[in-house]
């Protein structure tokens, strides 16, 4: 058994120089790499083909020379050579068996193979071709002009090309050099460079946003490890890629409120370096926005806005704007325009649709009222107000009040006043602001038609606008038709011709513009009551052989009357002998050192039981006459002396005249008592008293003693006997001092 033993290894060791292991012939060859400085495990299987069969021995050779040896039972051999350093180890026991050899070295690369002998079948030969890879150092940088790059590159816009060079040295078997922009490969065209073992890879690279960041060389040259890399980073100065505006809170779908204010958020991301963001509310600048922040990681700028939203701002655009200040103003800013939908309550205005005026409209003619609303979103119901109560549909406004617009097709002055309107949207609901509408119509003549109101007729209408012309029809009684137009609704009594003493007939019709009077105002006057006062203070006076009655003048009197009644001598009436016009001028008016005058007229001769009337006249008429009678004492005065009816050239007059005194005196009484029933005018005889002014002016006339008068029938007490033994007028009396009796 020794003997056979030391025969194989005899043919062992005769094999080494004689034996070579030829790939293919003795045996396959398989490839294997292996790290310098790593380890690597050689395989070879023992076993036998057949079940009879049994392994003999195991031998590992490099470059055809032994390095390891196994022998059965268990004979193991190591060349101390290779195995200086122990960095070889043995696993013989499991199948298949393995050889691991550590701390590789460039020495290692070589073609091994084992050889394993049985003691039946043939010897086993497999090959291993062991490439040990060295690593490549770490690619560096160069530009265009071989300046080392190290660390960034730039500063390059989009669309410039990046031309640099990756070099690598040293590395076994020769490395690839590929360019990575992130982890893309850009470019895999490596080449031997001048230099000995050194490749290089030279970049041309349109740069586009997505080569922002990092690029890198990678060197590769094994499986085993991964390809040694260096990186540059790109400074490439980019817009925004986009620039975004969201609602962070306030707003429900993007709808926004009106008064509620809102934050939006605008971001801008992939821009380099940090953009500016600013916010502009339809071309306005909004400065009071929060700080801008900046995100390095994902490059983006976050900036903030709250937002008060108006109700003006809806349709308004929002816009974010980032702009890129290290870049050409030409391609520096990116923008996000949103437009606000900004909803509210409806803004309301009640307008009247149609011609003319804005508030008024004409009887009669059709009002039309809008709602002119305003509302986001819509409004979608109406309510109509009419002197602050709701409107309902009736027969006044109709059936259609609860719509945008409200329509009276035959406006009446019950129409006139306040109308408003509420509008109702998902909002709220608005009231609008009153809106007054006036309702116009032509005159029509009002209560009392036409008036007297002092001198002067008024024409009493109703209308809107008031009238501005007055068009008059006056019949005077007794002279022409006469037509006037007035501004103003009186007509003074003075701008009537002719006469105004008996009735007048007037009619009046106004016009406002609107339209004439559809009929006229009419009245018949009389102007009694314009006609002046009775005179009060009158005397009769007897004085240049003549009766004089004077009056003081009375207010409102343009002129005077005197009449003059004689007792019949037949049947003892008064007969209106003259009614005459009383004279003024310097005979027969008399001027005091005041204001006061008085009037005057002589009357000829007065009888007994005559009487004179003084009346005070203008252009309406006269008063009714004031009327006095001659005293005794007065009559006496005028009568002659006796001597002269003796002188008289009728020699029967002396008895004529006796007898007629006695006649006369007789009939007095009696005619007296006959006048009292046949008068027809009322015998309105009055005790007149001059007040003092006119008492002191007539006593101090120096020629004319005078008389004071009193009428026969009703001489009072203490009058006939003389003005000086006047008591002083009662407290209460001022100008015209008067007592009156009845006959
Ligand atoms: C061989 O190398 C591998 C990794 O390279 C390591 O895990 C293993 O421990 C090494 N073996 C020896 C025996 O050194
Ligand atoms: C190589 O040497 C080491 C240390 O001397 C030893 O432990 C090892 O067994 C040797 N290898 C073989 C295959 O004999
Ligand atoms: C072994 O591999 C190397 C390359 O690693 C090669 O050059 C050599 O020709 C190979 N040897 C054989 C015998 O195939
Ligand atoms: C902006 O760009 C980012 C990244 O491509 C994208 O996710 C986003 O949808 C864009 N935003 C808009 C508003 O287009
Ligand atoms: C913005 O920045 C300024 C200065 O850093 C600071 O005073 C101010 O309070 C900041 N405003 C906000 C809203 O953060
Ligand atoms: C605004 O929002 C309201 C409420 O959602 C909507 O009804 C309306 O149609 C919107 N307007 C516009 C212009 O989008
Ligand atoms: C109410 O008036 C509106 C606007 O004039 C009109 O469109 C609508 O048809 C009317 N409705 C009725 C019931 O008459
Ligand atoms: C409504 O009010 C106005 C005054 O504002 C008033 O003149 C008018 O008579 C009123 N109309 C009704 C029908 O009450
Ligand atoms: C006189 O005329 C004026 C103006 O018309 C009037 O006011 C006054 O009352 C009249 N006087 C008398 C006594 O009638
Ligand atoms: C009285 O007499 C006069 C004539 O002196 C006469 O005109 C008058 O009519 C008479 N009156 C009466 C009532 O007879």
């Amino acid at each position: 058994m020794r003997l056979v033993s030391t025969l194989l290894y005899a043919t062992l060791l005769l094999c080494t120089r004689v034996c070579a292991f030829i790939p293919g012939i003795d045996g396959p060859l398989s490839h294997q790499e292996a790290l310098e400085g790593g380890n690597t495990t050689f395989l070879c299987d023992t076993t036998p083909d057949s079940s009879g069969d049994e392994f003999m021995i195991l031998v590992w050779y490099k470059n055809n020379i032994p390095i390891y040896s196994f022998e059965i039972p268990d004979r193991e051999w190591a060349d101390s050579t290779f195995n200086a350093t122990g960095r070889m180890s043995a696993d013989v026991r499991s199948q298949p068996t393995a050889i691991t050899v550590s701390v590789l070295t460039e020495d290692d690369q070589a073609v091994y193979h084992c050889r394993v002998d049985f003691r039946l079948s043939p010897t086993r030969n497999i090959g291993v071709n062991l490439t040990v890879v060295v690593l490549p150092s770490p690619p560096f940088f160069m530009d265009e002009l071989d300046n080392k790059v190290e660390r960034t590159v730039g500063t390059y816009h989009e669309g410039d090309t990046l031309v640099l060079k990756c070099l690598v040295i040293g590395g076994r078997p020769p490395p690839r050099l590929s360019w990575y922009s992130g982890s893309n490969l850009v470019d895999a065209s490596d080449a031997d460079s001048d230099i000995p073992s050194v490749r290089e890879n030279e970049l041309y690279l349109p740069l586009t946003r997505a080569n922002a960041g990092s690029i890198s060389c990678r060197a590769s040259n094994t499986n085993l490890a991964p390809p040694v890399e260096s990186k540059l980073d790109i400074e490439l100065y980019l817009p925004a890629y986009n620039v975004s505006i969201h609602w962070v809170w306030g707003t429900a779908d993007g709808v926004l409120r009106a008064g509620h204010p809102v934050l939006a958020q605008c971001t801008a991301p992939g821009s380099y370096p940090q953009p500016d963001l600013s916010w502009w509310l339809d071309q306005k600048h909004l400065t009071r926005h929060s700080n801008q922040s900046w995100v390095s990681s994902s490059s983006t700028a976050i900036s903030y806005l709250e937002l008060h939203p108006s109700v003006g701002d809806d349709g308004a655009t929002l816009a974010c704007v980032a702009t890129n200040h290290a870049m050409a103003p030409s391609r520096n800013s990116k923008a996000d325009v949103i437009t606000l939908n900004v909803t509210y309550s409806p803004l309301l205005e009640v307008v009247r649709v149609g011609d003319g005026k804005l508030n008024e409209v004409v009887e009669l003619d059709p009002l039309h009222l809008e709602c002119e609303v305003k509302a986001n979103p819509p409004a979608y119901k109406f309510i109509w107000y009419f002197n602050d109560s709701e409107i309902k549909s009736n027969s006044v406004w109709g059936e259609n009040v609860t719509s945008q617009v409200l329509y009276v097709e035959e406006a009446t002055r019950e129409h006139a006043g306040r109308y408003s309107c509420v509008a109702v949207n998902s909002i709220g609901e608005t009231r609008a602001e009153s809106f007054t509408v006036t309702v116009l119509y032509p005159p029509e003549c009002s209560h009392h038609g036409i008036r007297l109101v002092k001198e002067a007729l008024s024409c009493n209408v109703k209308a809107l606008p008031a009238p501005d012309t007055y068009l008059w029809h006056i019949e005077p009684s007794d002279s022409l038709e006469q037509r006037l137009t007035t501004g103003s609704r009186l007509l003074p009594l003075d701008q009537i011709t002719g006469s105004l003493d008996r009735s007048l007939k007037a009619s009046c019709e106004a016009s406002n513009g609107i339209a004439s009077q559809e009929r006229a105002c009419e009245r018949t006057f009389s102007f009694e009551q314009l006609r002046p006062r009775q005179p009060q203070q009158c005397d009769l006076a007897f004085e240049h052989g003549e009766f004089h009655i004077r009056c003081v003048p009375v207010e409102n009197a343009t002129y005077y009357e005197v009449s003059v009644w004689k007792l019949s001598t037949s049947n003892s009436s008064l007969v209106l002998e003259k009614r005459a016009p009383m004279g003024f001028g310097s005979s027969q008016a008399l001027s005091s050192t005041g204001s006061t005058w008085l009037v005057r007229a002589g009357l000829g001769k007065l009888g007994a039981g005559d009487e004179a009337g003084a009346l005070a006249c203008n252009r309406y008429g006269c008063s009714k006459a004031l009327l006095l009678r001659p005293s005794e004492t007065l009559l006496k005065a005028a009568s002659p002396p006796w001597w002269n009816v003796l002188l008289s050239k009728e020699v029967c007059i002396p008895l004529v005249a006796a007898v007629l005194l006695v006649l006369f005196a007789a009939s007095s009484a009696a005619a007296l008592r006959a006048a009292r029933r046949a008068r027809t005018k009322p015998p309105v005889i009055q005790v007149l008293q001059l007040d003092d002014v006119t008492r002191n002016f007539l006593d101090n006339l120096p020629e004319h003693k005078l008389q004071a008068s009193c009428s026969l029938r009703s001489c009072s007490s203490g009058y006939s006997e003389g003005s000086q033994r006047w008591g002083p007028p009662p407290p209460d009396v001022t100008l015209t001092l008067h007592r009156e009796s009845a006959v």
